[in-house]
């Protein structure tokens, strides 16, 4: 069913990005203000996300072009009421780009759930959850999720023994391969539940990329890590881009990587381990629902 738009445009398009006050997120969600959506940034802090909006803002001339929504994605509680918060708008939702994500950081949320794992993915499920029947009723609509090419790490495929406990290695980095591994087999299995309802989903390692997600890397990694050349965040939100805009759409469920789809490794192609963390993730996530 559509929904009934009194005071926009059909043309109007809307698009929805966790944590874009920063990064890859900031330079999407500018981007995507200067091709015509109008945007909602789900975001920890309004005072550190406002220079994007006033730098949106400027670029579209229009001060509803873009709405802060609150979002700490390591509290369930804060996600229900981010998703409440767009949906109280009444208005379509064409892209959910579920972006925000931390690497090298440890603990635990909120719901008991490892850091990065709860973050990167529960986080995330919980919000795509409370927005799909909006995203479905505004189709054609997409749900674009920033995994990594990290996932390869994860090379026992999904420890479930250690999802809901305080991160356990000393970098963080198992946890983090895991919960970017979480993140492709949850848009693979995403992709199967919506088959002919018009959403469809993609999951993308960005390049490695010059941003703050290595603010927690531990200090001594740090050299290691910059040896390689990083990309800009302009350069590293370009796949993203390309899932939000271009990808077509009977790629649906489909890994990209320097916007062409690329094959993740083996757990990632897992349906059964993608099956059980969809189920999963439905349980620990019903309170919320
Ligand atoms: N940079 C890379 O090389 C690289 C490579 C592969 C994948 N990625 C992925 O790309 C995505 C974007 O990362 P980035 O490189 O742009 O890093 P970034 O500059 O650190 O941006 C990360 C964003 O996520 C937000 N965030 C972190 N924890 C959050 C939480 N608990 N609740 C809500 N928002 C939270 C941050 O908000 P605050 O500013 O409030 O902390 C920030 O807006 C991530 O999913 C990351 O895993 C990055």
């Amino acid at each position: 069913m559509k929904l009934s738009l009194d005071t926009l445009s059909n043309s109007l398009k809307i698009a929805l990005i966790t944590g874009a006050n920063i990064g890859i997120g900031r330079i999407t969600a500018i981007e995507l203000a200067r091709q015509g959506y109008k945007l909602f940034l789900a975001c920890r802090s309004p005072e550190r996300t406002q220079p994007v909006i006033d730098e949106i803002k400027e670029i579209t001339g229009k001060i509803d072009s873009v709405t802060f929504l609150h979002l700490e994605l390591s509290d369930l509680v804060s996600v229900k009421k981010c998703a409440d918060a767009f949906l109280s708008y009444n208005l379509p939702l064409h892209l959910l780009i579920n972006n925000a994500g931390l690497a090298g950081a440890k603990g635990i949320t909120s719901q008991g759930f490892e850091l990065a794992f709860g973050v990167n993915h529960i986080g995330h499920f919980l919000l795509t959850k409370l927005l799909i029947e909006r995203l479905k009723a505004s189709e054609p609509a997409r749900v674009v999720t920033v995994a990594s090419r990290a996932h390869r790490l994860a090379t026992n495929g999904i420890s479930w023994q250690t999802l809901q406990l305080p991160t356990q290695s000393f970098t963080g980095t198992q946890e983090y391969a895991q919960s970017k591994l979480a993140n492709i087999l949850f848009s693979s299995q995403l992709s199967k539940n919506l088959i002919n309802t018009g959403v469809t989903t993609y999951s993308l390692h960005p390049g490695v990329v010059d941003t703050e997600v290595w603010r927690k890397v531990p200090q001594f990694l740090r050299p290691i890590l910059r040896l390689r050349k990083m990309l800009t965040p302009e350069q590293g939100a370009q796949t993203t881009l390309f899932c939000a805009l271009n990808a077509p759409s009977h790629e649906t469920g489909l890994y990209y990587d320097l916007s062409q789809i690329k094959v993740p490794t083996s757990h990632a192609l897992d349906e059964t381990q993608a099956i059980k963390l969809w189920e999963h993730s439905m349980q620990w996530t019903a309170p919320f629902q």
